[in-house]
């Protein structure tokens, strides 16, 4: 049986205050759901505070990024032990702000879930087609493609406990969720790609839905087959709409 999880994204938003108040509340609706896996991932200055207010509860911390490169001249970088020395235990690779802004693709992205897996950061990889691409009807060809970083040798052994999030790129921040069938309809793709990998890896990889989810859309799209979990963007920031996303998923 795969847990839920459900994940807040903060992006670039919030201060110490803040971080403190979300992850406190967040820490009550894990005992309340005791049954959903909920995580937070803040910005990195962010992460110390979120740490020691998660201290003594289940809810876990990630970074939303880290650098493809273990140490040395990268100005700006932040590496996978430094996350870890944090009291981090997840990352986000490859969220689409990340591969449009910045322009992560394949080869990078390798790299850094390289860097998380050696670190024994629980990496949750994002992946989603843009508007374009989904008009064009390429939407499995491109989630495809995304994913085939995946069927690397390397890589095989330390699937099992991957997070995949999908996050088609026209429903993130738009408030045009992807309706349950959409979502589900790309999920079993996913499914279907993992099974290639193995059985193990397919039952018990988790794969997340991501983009403008409410808690008024939560209980609709968790309640899909394939559907293990939210990345949830916006509505993280706020503490009651996090909660009521986590008790949906009951
Ligand atoms: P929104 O929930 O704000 O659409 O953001 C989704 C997202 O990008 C989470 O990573």
């Amino acid at each position: 049986m795969r847990r839920i999880l459900i994940a807040g994204n903060w992006k670039m938003n919030g201060d110490r205050a803040l971080a403190k108040t979300l992850v406190q509340a967040c820490a009550q609706s894990q005992q309340s759901n005791p049954q959903v896996d909920i995580a937070v991932f803040p910005p990195f200055p962010l992460i110390p505070e979120a740490v020691a207010a998660a201290a003594g509860s289940a809810v876990a911390v990630g970074a939303q990024d880290l650098s493809a490169q273990l140490k040395g001249a990268y100005t700006g970088e932040v590496s996978a032990p430094m996350i870890h020395e944090t009291g981090a235990s997840m990352v986000l690779i490859g969220h689409s702000e990340r591969r449009q802004r910045h322009q992560e693709g394949p080869e990078l992205l390798t790299e850094k879930l390289k860097q998380a897996l050696a670190e024994g950061l629980s990496p949750i990889f994002c992946i989603g087609e843009s508007l374009q691409q989904r008009e064009q009807e390429r939407t499995e060809a491109v989630i495809s493609q995304q994913l085939s970083i995946l069927s690397k040798p390397e890589f095989r052994s330390q699937l099992a406990d991957l997070v995949i999030a999908y996050e088609p790129v026209w429903a993130i921040g738009t408030g045009m969720s992807a309706s349950p069938e959409q979502a589900q309809a790309v999920h079993a793709h996913i499914r279907g790609l993992l099974t290639k990998l193995g059985a193990r890896i397919s039952g018990s990889v988790r794969i997340l839905y991501g983009g403008s989810v409410t808690p008024e859309s939560a209980a609709g799209l968790l309640a899909c087959a394939d559907i293990d979990g939210a990345l949830v963007g916006g509505a993280s920031l706020k503490a009651d709409a996090f909660a009521a996303i986590a008790a949906a998923a009951n």
